[in-house]
Order: structure tokens, then sequence, then C-alpha cells
């Protein structure tokens, strides 16, 4: 599974590439608010610099020729560059402009099957669910996932699935036992996936025998 971070917090993303765990990125207007630069498509430029992967920059656009225009306009930012586009009406036409393009598009905001399917019919090339918003209002995020695996997988769909809104290690852990394409997990997280007691419990016991043996040559 591929591991994009969600975050447009560069410094956070340099942490976790040097760890070998980006595989790219995903922003949204609030990621890009949190990092508080104004200059955001020299943000962009600087993030695919450093990933060399796929990075997702979202449209603020509602219209459908807005998104397009704005698309359009931030493909040419960089190669690695992916056009956000959110699943609405206007989105869907957005997408099936961008694609036509030969523009790699990730459809977000994605909380139904069918909406998987349509945006992967307009020519996304990822789809991204968000299954915390999803636990939240008591749905089952993940579900959505295995059924939009199942759907894609029926009709031979290549659009990939990026497990987006990602809030704990058992997202990390279902969306690999699903053979999701992607997780794209926020920085915070990426500690809480490696930490466990009895790995820090196993190496205190380690270096204190360590020690030992160190005191007995002395
Ligand atoms: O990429 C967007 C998505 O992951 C948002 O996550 O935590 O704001 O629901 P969250």
């Amino acid at each position: 599974m591929k591991f994009f971070i969600d975050s447009a917090d560069l410094k956070a993303i340099q942490d976790v590439k040097a760890m070998g765990m980006c595989d790219g990125v995903t922003t949204n207007p609030s990621l890009m608010a949190k990092a508080g630069r104004t200059d955001t498509d020299a943000l962009l430029k600087e993030i695919c610099r450093l990933v060399q992967g796929p990075v997702s920059g979202e449209v603020t656009a509602l219209d459908a020729d807005g998104m397009v225009a704005e698309g359009r306009r931030l493909a040419k930012l960089d190669d690695h560059l992916v056009v956000k586009v959110p699943t609405t009406l206007a989105g869907l036409k957005a997408i099936a402009a961008l694609a036509g393009d030969g523009i790699a598009v990730n459809a977000t905001l994605v909380f139904s099957v069918n909406q998987a399917l349509l945006v992967a019919k307009a020519g996304a090339a990822y789809v991204s669910p968000f299954v915390g918003r999803l636990d939240d209002v008591g749905e089952d995020g993940m579900q959505l996932v295995s059924d939009v695996l199942e759907v894609y997988d029926n009709y031979d769909l290549e659009t990939e699935v990026i497990v987006a809104s990602v809030r704990h290690p058992m997202h990390v852990v279902d969306a690999a036992l699903l053979g999701a394409h992607i997780a794209t997990i926020p920085p915070e997280v990426i500690p809480k996936l490696v930490a466990h007691p009895l790995t820090d419990k196993g190496l205190a016991g380690f270096m204190a025998d360590w020690a030992k043996l160190q005191g007995r040559g002395a």
C-alpha cells in the first residue's frame, strides 16, 4: 500500500519522507490554511519538488468551467501535480474535461459507492473516500472502502482508491487488509504506527543487559 501524507506542512512532509514513508501528498484548502502560506502555488511546487510523487492540489472554484480553468493552471505547476476536484455535478464535468486533457484528477469528498462509481466513469485517476468523517456520523467508513474496491474490481475500473480522512492506526490496518491502493495519512498518525510498548520494553531490557556486560568488562 502506498503512503501519501495528508498535509501541506513542508517540514512535516520532509520528516516522513526521511523515514521512506512518503509516496505522495494530498492537500486541501483547510490543510493549506493550516500551513499558513498564502503563496499556495509556490508551496505546491515546493512539495512536488520534495516528494517526486503525486501531490494533490485542490480547486476552489465551484462551477465546472472555473474548476477546469483552475485545474489546468494547477496542472502546469509541476508534472507531479494531481488536481483535486470535489464530487459534485459540476465536479463530474470538470473531471471529464481534465481527464480528457490527460490531467490526473483526485475526486475528493466521496461518501458513497455511487459517487465513487461516477468519478471513475468520468475518468478520475484517484478517488478519496473520507473514512473518518463517515465514522464521525455513525457510519462505517471502511465498509465504503470495501464496497468501492469491489465495484471497481467488478468492472476493471483503474481508478486508485485513496483512503482519506484517516484518524488512527486501525484505519491504516483496515485499509491495508482491504487492499486499498493508497492511504493518505496525517503526519501525526505516522509515529503511532510504529509505537509499541513491547518494543520499548524489549529495548530497555536489551540496553540494561548491555550495560551490565560493559560493567563486567571494566
Ligand atoms: O485529504 C482530505 C481528508 O483526508 C480530510 O481529513 O481529517 O479533515 O476529515 P479530515
